[in-house]
Formats: structure tokens, C-alpha cells, sequence
């Protein structure tokens, strides 16, 4: 009897020892679950807190976005907002003349487009109220621009000076960077864009440029045009002009201005230094005169020029781009592989470069 009430005590004592044991794991359970809930809203409350901060972070973004905007917007009208420079990148000789970039201002009609100049180093290049770069001596500076009106627009120029014994860099093989148009760089006072001469209104070659006569490239270029026109066709082109002095380019751009006005005669004749005959690499072909226009001649070498390295310089419909009317006659000598890609896309030399053509 004793042994089973003693049994049955036992079995008693391990239901409830089972019990509380279930009942541990259940609130542990609970809790568990609890913890994880309470973690969880947590980090749901920080992904919204978060959230919420990243909104204003945005709302700020733009409307310092709408500032700058409006701050444009606000300017007053006719006030300096812009510049840009026909060149930005310069390496002389210490003996080579001034050089000059051309200062556009934005927008038109912008009331006081004044704006002052000065040189990192004297001792290396000086620089004149104008804008007109001296070469000192040999050493890197750099020449600054600013609008009076707002002195926020500026612009600079990395000067590089040589001493006069020492060759300045081969066009295409300088690296430059910094500038919105590294591509364009002036040596020794002459402009090249990627390695390719430009003369035009904005573009001049300096006064002593004189290479005595068509390069040996045009002149080779120009001798096998001729040859095919005869052979392909039987036709007879030949150089009525082709290189021209600066001097010689006083002369004829002065006696037409006299006979017709400056003005008219800007349409079709350039000022000395801004004529490409002076670089010896462009020839008048046969007739210069509105005659030669759609000539059997003038024809064969729009359709053919190319493959000899020439383009047609002024071509009809492109005035507006490069400063003059249309030439059939004019061609200017750039190399096979360019001269197709300009003849081929109908293009002008100043949309290739992506140059303009205007006087200062
Ligand atoms: N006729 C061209 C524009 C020149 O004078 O160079
Ligand atoms: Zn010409």
C-alpha cells in the first residue's frame, strides 16, 4: 500500500515537474516571439526614420538644383553669363609674335562684355589689356580671362614657352587637358584641331608665316589631280593661284575692299593673315569667278577632289559657317582618309573641326 501511494506520488510530482517544464518552453516561446516582433518593428522604425531622411536630402538636392537655376534665372538681363575662347592651349618660341584668342561673352546682348587679363608668371608670358599673349621666356603659365560685370565667368589658357633652339611639338602629338577644347592648340602662333591646320576669320596665321609656296604634299596632291582629270576625263585643270604671301594678301584683299567695300568684299576675300592661301595649302583652280561654277571642271573636282586629299574649302550653302560664299575653284589640300569623310558627308572644314569662322 505504501509502495503505491509512493508511486503515485512520484508519478504526481512528474506531471507537474513536466507541466511547469511546458510551461517554461511555452513562455519562452512567447517571449522569443516577442523579441523578435519588437526587433523587427525596430528596424521597420529605422528604415522609415531613415527613409524619412533621405527625403528631405533629396527635396534639398533640388531645390539647390531650383536655386542655381534661379540664381541664373535671376541675373540681371544683359549680365556676362558665359565665355568661351577660340583657343586654350598655346606653346611658343620666346621669340614668336603675340597670339590672340578670340573672347565670345554670353549671352548677345550682354551690356558690359569688359574683361581683364592677367599672367600666372610675367617672367614666362605676358598678357595685354587686350588680350594679346607675349611669349617671355621659356617655363609654363597660365593666363587668365574674367568678366568685369561678373567675375564668376572666367577662363584660362596654358601657355608653354620654348627656347627658340628648341623644336616646338609636331600638331596631333601633344596631349593637352583641362580645357573644353584640348583639341585646339596654337604653335608657334599657328592654330591647329586635332593635328589639322585651320586658317579662317577666327583662325589667323602670324604675319611671318610664309612657306614660299604650295607645301610638298599639296604641290605632289595637286599634280596627280590634274593628271587623272586629263586621263579620266580630257579635261585641263591647272593652278590660276595658289600660295599667297601675307603681303601679297594686303594687296588683293585692300583692292577689292577699295572697289567694293570692306563689307562685300569680307564675303569673298579674306583679310591678310586670315587667308588660307598664305599657308600654302589650297590652290584656285582654272577660273576664280562665278563662271567656273558648274563647269564641267568645276564638276570633276567636287566629285573627284577627295581622293586626292582636297576638299572644296567654301562649299555652296555652308556662308554662314565658313564666312565665305561659295567657291568651286578653292580647294584645300587635308590629307585622302579626311577629304573623303568631309566631300562624302557634304560637310564644310569648320563642321568637321567643329570651329567657327568669324572676325574678331
Ligand atoms: N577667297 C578666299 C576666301 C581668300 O581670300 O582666302
Ligand atoms: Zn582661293
Amino acid at each position: 500500500m505504501n509502495t503505491s501511494k509512493q508511486q503515485k506520488n512520484k508519478n504526481y510530482g512528474r506531471t507537474v515537474l513536466l507541466l511547469l517544464l511546458l510551461t517554461a518552453v511555452i513562455l519562452c516561446l512567447i517571449l522569443g516571439l516577442m523579441l523578435i516582433r519588437m526587433r523587427s518593428g525596430t528596424s521597420s522604425a529605422e528604415t522609415e526614420q531613415n527613409l524619412t531622411e533621405t527625403q528631405p536630402e533629396s527635396e534639398s538636392i533640388s531645390e539647390s538644383e531650383s536655386e542655381t537655376e534661379t540664381e541664373s534665372e535671376t541675373l540681371p538681363p544683359g549680365m556676362v553669363s558665359g565665355m568661351t575662347l577660340s583657343f586654350y592651349h598655346a606653346f611658343l618660341h620666346v621669340s614668336d609674335s603675340a597670339v590672340m584668342p578670340v573672347v565670345r561673352m554670353s549671352p548677345e546682348n550682354a551690356v558690359d562684355t569688359s574683361r581683364i587679363w592677367s599672367s600666372s608668371d610675367l617672367q614666362i608670358a605676358s598678357v595685354n589689356e587686350t588680350g594679346m599673349i607675349n611669349p617671355v621666356s621659356p617655363g609654363e603659365c597660365t593666363i587668365y580671362v574674367t568678366s568685369v560685370s561678373n567675375p564668376d565667368v572666367f577662363a584660362e589658357i596654358s601657355v608653354t614657352v620654348y627656347p627658340d633652339e628648341e623644336p616646338l611639338p609636331n600638331p596631333g602629338e601633344i596631349v593637352c587637358s583641362g580645357s573644353p577644347r584640348d583639341d585646339i592648340q596654337v604653335i608657334g602662333g599657328i592654330t591647329y584641331v586635332n593635328g589639322i591646320m585651320i586658317v579662317n576669320k577666327t583662325y589667323p596665321l602670324p604675319d611671318s608665316y610664309n612657306p614660299q609656296g604650295m607645301t610638298p604634299e599639296t604641290a605632289q596632291a595637286f599634280a596627280e589631280l590634274r593628271q587623272a582629270a586629263s586621263d579620266e576625263a580630257g579635261l585641263y585643270l591647272f593652278s590660276h593661284s595658289d600660295f599667297r604671301s601675307y603681303q601679297t594678301q594686303v594687296y588683293v584683299y585692300g583692292d577689292y575692299a577699295n572697289q567694293y567695300g570692306s563689307e562685300a568684299a569680307d564675303t569673298f576675300s579674306a583679310r591678310a593673315g586670315y587667308s588660307e592661301h598664305q599657308s600654302g595649302l589650297c590652290i584656285d583652280v582654272n577660273w576664280p569667278g562665278d563662271d567656273f561654277n558648274d563647269t564641267p571642271e568645276a564638276v570633276w573636282l567636287e566629285q573627284n577632289c577627295a581622293r586626292f586629299g582636297f576638299v572644296i574649302r567654301f562649299p555652296r550653302d555652308k556662308e554662314a559657317l565658313t564666312g565665305y560664299k561659295y567657291e568651286s575653284w578653292h580647294i584645300r589640300y587635308v590629307g585622302q582618309e579626311i577629304a573623303q569623310e568631309i566631300m562624302q558627308n557634304g560637310l564644310c572644314l569648320e563642321e568637321y573641326l567643329h570651329v567657327d569662322s568669324e572676325y574678331p
